[in-house]
């Protein structure tokens, strides 16, 4: 409650928030993943609960954890517990933000031993697609919640991140280019375009990962008061 008594934002509201990388194990010492660091994802999952709301933050392998005391983080390693922790908090959420870079495929076999050099000079690995957490959980939200979910691409960005909207069912998508100075993998800043459901295109300026969590959060709260006026 802030020190004015009017109340918080989001006071009352449960969220849940994914973040971070997830890793997909070949062996007992090699993993596939990527380089996202749940930057941008526990900067949202700060945001939320300095708005007021509940958070539950599902968070994938990283040093970083959210600053805020009252965020309940729930620690996975694969896209398979990520897509567990989630879809444990997701019909109670009225905010779901998936900012995760989850693994779209692991590997189909995981060896129970080190897997050794073998003569040749190539290894093929086969590969099977993990579920895309944010389409499954997608697929059972009602009106009154409130989803958002990222788009990182190298190109096609704009046209990307509109096929996401449309098909994951988001109210909002967070864009980021990779070709932008200053924004994505570890930096402290982002720049972002919002695309919302309604055609409302928002080109935010570079600035710092928790500013940019706080605009998304201010654009969240909008959509909440414009689906339940
Ligand atoms: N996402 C997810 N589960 C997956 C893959 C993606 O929840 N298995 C979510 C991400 O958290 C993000 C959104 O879906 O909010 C888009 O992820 P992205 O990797 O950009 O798109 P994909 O749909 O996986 O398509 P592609 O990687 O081919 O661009
Ligand atoms: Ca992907």
């Amino acid at each position: 409650q802030p020190v004015n008594g009017s109340p918080l934002p989001l006071q009352g509201k449960k969220a849940l928030v994914t973040a971070g990388p997830t890793q997909e194990p070949l062996d007992p010492v090699r993993y596939i993943s990527n380089h996202s660091s749940g930057k941008m994802g526990i900067a949202i999952a700060d945001a939320l609960a300095a708005a007021g709301a509940e958070v539950t933050l599902v968070l994938g392998p990283t040093g970083l954890s959210a600053a805020h005391p009252s965020v309940k983080t729930i620690r996975v390693v694969t896209a398979d517990d990520m897509f567990r922790g989630s879809e444990a908090h997701f019909a109670q959420s009225e905010v779901i933000v998936m900012a995760a870079a989850v693994a779209d495929y692991r590997p189909k076999h995981i060896a129970d031993l080190k897997m050794k050099k073998g003569e040749g000079d190539a290894l093929i690995l086969e590969l099977e697609k993990t579920k895309d957490i944010l389409r499954t959980l997608g697929a059972t939200r009602t009106e009154k919640q409130v989803l958002v979910g990222f788009s990182l691409e190298t190109n096609n960005e704009q046209e990307y991140a509109l096929k996401k909207l449309r098909e994951k069912n988001l109210d909002l998508v967070v864009m980021n280019s990779l070709n932008d100075k200053g924004a994505g993998f570890n930096h402290d800043t982002n720049k972002v375009t919002l695309f919302d459901k309604q055609g409302g295109i928002n080109e935010l300026p570079l600035k710092s990962k928790s500013e940019v969590a706080q605009d998304i959060v201010r654009k969240i709260v909008d959509i909440l008061h414009t689906n339940t006026p």
